[in-house]
């Protein structure tokens, strides 16, 4: 089953939450309950984008008129039978809030109301898929309240009645199927489909309440492919009951195809209007004028009426600002778009001429002006240590889009200017625990016993005992010292074979470890002045901190071949070099063979078996010298 607490979060737009919770303070605010009910529970449901929102509240929703106000929705218009409420909330969000009833119908199509609870108002509506609730109080919030198994006919894209006599309760119901059906593509299901058809032959639709026929016809307006729907509705022959006069034949179709367009183009900007109140001139656009206003009278929300009427001037208001003085910089003409009345935006951009100043400005908009965002320099960003986890960084890669868009930074070096006072410091060098002083003085040590270290070495592994322990205290630091890890494990008097093997890894280890410096590549772009506490990657590569230096200095390193795990790529080239050099006398030995070294390490901690000394070439190129 769906996840409705995740569809209620995710699937309902920014402004259709924002209105749910407006509502629901209100409503929590009166001790009454609240549940999210009707097209927006099934489109939920469905997978299809809420067009509006049908609340019903425990209580009577037409005591909520003020309060509703005071938070932000725009009274459109009351059913009073019903206790329904409409509402038009910012963002073009319409709110319909009604009571929860149950209805009896003494007569045909003569509802009577009365207060019920949520699960009986679920029971007096028109089809399954639409009789189905999502509390939004809290404690409960999110939970489905399904008595007639819509789930299951949404799965099966089917329009079934809820009460058999459906058609005949309530004949503006055969109209609703008619509708649904060419909107959503379902099918009537199959008993359905024949009280439909027995409807029609006995002209249920005789009885249709002129409220429910105005209702009915809004609702036309509001559909997104309004002339699909005229022509289902027209060819089932519910237009004859609805208003003769209009259908298909009276549409601007390509208008509508146009506006549809603008509207997809608009949606790519991230301006997202509602198209219907535009539509309607084009849905009706050979309409005789008479009938117009008798079809607009007929509409239960007037607010919408209103909307229709004032679309063109508030679209030629903002054409004007937006090919004012005001706009003229291409930032100031976006902000202008975005911050407008999508409709506004919408009407401005439909009404355009072919090759006016308003057509060509938007063309940038739409086409030139956004390229802004690909010229954002991220990387030298990056390399300025403005990264997405800096407080105002959103802020910022918007002023930038800003700035690029007006052609203000053009060079690397104005974008650097630019980005500088964003720039946070650097961070401080790694601790060195060595004072450096000392520190240069063990590197000359170093340098200087790396021969005599070099030489016991070689002592230690032509003799094979490379066991012993040495009696000079100094030599033995310094090889110690001197020397790469696994010599050292070697030296060690009761190196266990586990230790042994660790010793042997003990290089690779290091290589991982290296210095800081060298670690930080995005640091050495940065301006000067703001690297200078951190080195750079190469200087830092080239020099060596002290402290590491004494302890794998490069050239010892090389020239022992019994810890160089050779095959591993952070071998430099030095080490290879005096490899080869010093079995030049031999077939040189490919800087591979230098790997067994490995095996010598764990010999060397075990017993002293002679073996390595032969297998390493290496060591036997010394002990020819001699
Ligand atoms: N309703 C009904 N009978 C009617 C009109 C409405 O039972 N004659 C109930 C349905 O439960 C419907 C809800 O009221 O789902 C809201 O009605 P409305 O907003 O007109 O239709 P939606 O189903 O929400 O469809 P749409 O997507 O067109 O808004």
């Amino acid at each position: 089953m769906a996840d409705y607490i995740y569809l209620l979060e995710n699937r309902l737009s920014a402004n259709q939450k924002d209105a749910l919770e407006k509502i629901r303070a209100v409503v929590r605010e009166r001790g009454m309950t609240l549940f999210l009910v009707g097209g927006a529970v099934r489109d939920l449901t469905a997978g299809t984008s809420v067009r509006d929102l049908d609340v019903a509240v425990q209580g009577n929703a037409l005591k909520l008129k003020k309060d509703i106000q005071k938070v932000g929705g725009t009274f459109s218009g009351e059913y009073e039978p019903t206790q329904s409420l409409f509402f038009d909330f910012p963002g073009s969000v319409r709110v319909e809030i009604s009571s929860t009833l149950g209805v009896t119908y003494p007569k045909p199509a003569k509802p009577v109301y009365k207060p019920a609870n949520i699960l009986e108002d679920l029971r007096r509506r028109d089809f399954t898929a639409n009789a189905m609730a999502l509390s939004l109080n809290e404690g409960s919030w999110g939970l489905l309240m399904d008595p007639l198994n819509g789930v299951a006919d949404i799965e099966n894209r089917e329009l079934r009645l809820v009460s058999n006599y459906g058609f005949i309760e309530d004949p503006s119901r055969l109209i609703r199927a008619a509708r649904l059906s060419a909107r959503l593509g379902w099918q009537l299901e199959e008993r359905t489909r024949a009280r439909y058809e027995t409807a029609k032959e006995e002209d249920y639709i005789a009885n249709l309440p002129a409220w429910y026929r105005g209702y009915e016809l809004e609702e036309i307006a509001y559909e997104e492919d309004g002339l699909r729907v005229l022509r289902h509705l027209e060819n089932e022959g519910w237009m004859k009951a609805l208003m003769p006069a209009w259908g298909p034949k009276v549409v601007n179709a390509t208008g509508l195809d146009d506006l549809r367009d603008k509207v997809g183009v608009l949606q790519l900007q991230g301006i997202f209007p509602d198209a219907s109140a535009i539509a309607f001139p084009l849905l009706t656009a050979k309409l005789p004028p008479k009938d117009v206003a008798t079809l607009k009278h007929s509409f239960p929300r007037q607010a919408f009426v209103e909307a229709i009427d004032g679309m063109e001037a508030q679209g030629k208001t903002l054409a004007t600002e937006f090919t004012g003085k005001s706009a003229a910089a291409p930032s100031a003409a976006w902000k202008l778009l975005h911050a407008a009345k999508p409709e506004a935006v919408l009407q401005m951009v439909f009404a355009a001429k072919s090759g006016s100043s308003v057509q060509n400005k938007f063309k940038a908009f739409t086409a030139e002006w956004p390229q802004a965002r690909l010229k954002i320099p991220y990387a030298l960003m990056l390399e300025m240590r403005i990264t997405p986890d800096l407080p105002g960084y959103d802020e910022l890669v918007e002023k930038l889009f800003f700035e690029l868009m007006d052609g203000k930074l053009s060079t690397v070096e104005e974008m650097k200017a630019y980005l500088e006072p964003y720039s946070p410091p650097a961070p401080p060098p790694p601790v060195n625990l060595r004072r450096p002083r000392a520190a240069k003085k063990e590197s000359k040590r170093a340098k200087k016993a790396a021969p005599v270290v070099e030489e016991a070495a070689d002592e230690l592994i032509a003799s094979g005992d490379v066991g012993i322990e040495i009696a000079d205290e100094n030599l033995a630091t310094e090889i110690n010292e001197a020397a790469p890890e696994p010599v050292k494990a070697a030296s060690a008097k009761k190196a266990t074979p586990a230790e042994a093997k660790a010793a042997e890894h003990a290089p690779a280890k290091k290589a991982a470890t290296t210095p800081a410096p060298s670690k930080k590549p995005a640091l050495p772009a940065t301006p000067a002045k703001k690297a200078a506490p951190a080195p750079p990657a190469k200087a830092a590569a080239k020099k060596p901190a002290p402290a590491p230096a004494k302890k794998a200095p490069a050239k010892p390193e090389a020239k022992k071949p019994v810890p160089a795990p050779a095959k591993k790529a952070a071998v430099p080239a030095k080490k290879a070099a005096p490899v080869k050099h010093a079995a030049a006398k031999k077939p040189a030995p490919p800087a591979k063979k230098a790997v067994p070294a490995k095996k010598p390490v764990a010999h060397k901690a075990t017993k002293p078996a002679p073996k390595p000394a032969k297998k390493a070439p290496a060591k036997k190129a010394p002990a020819k010298k001699r």
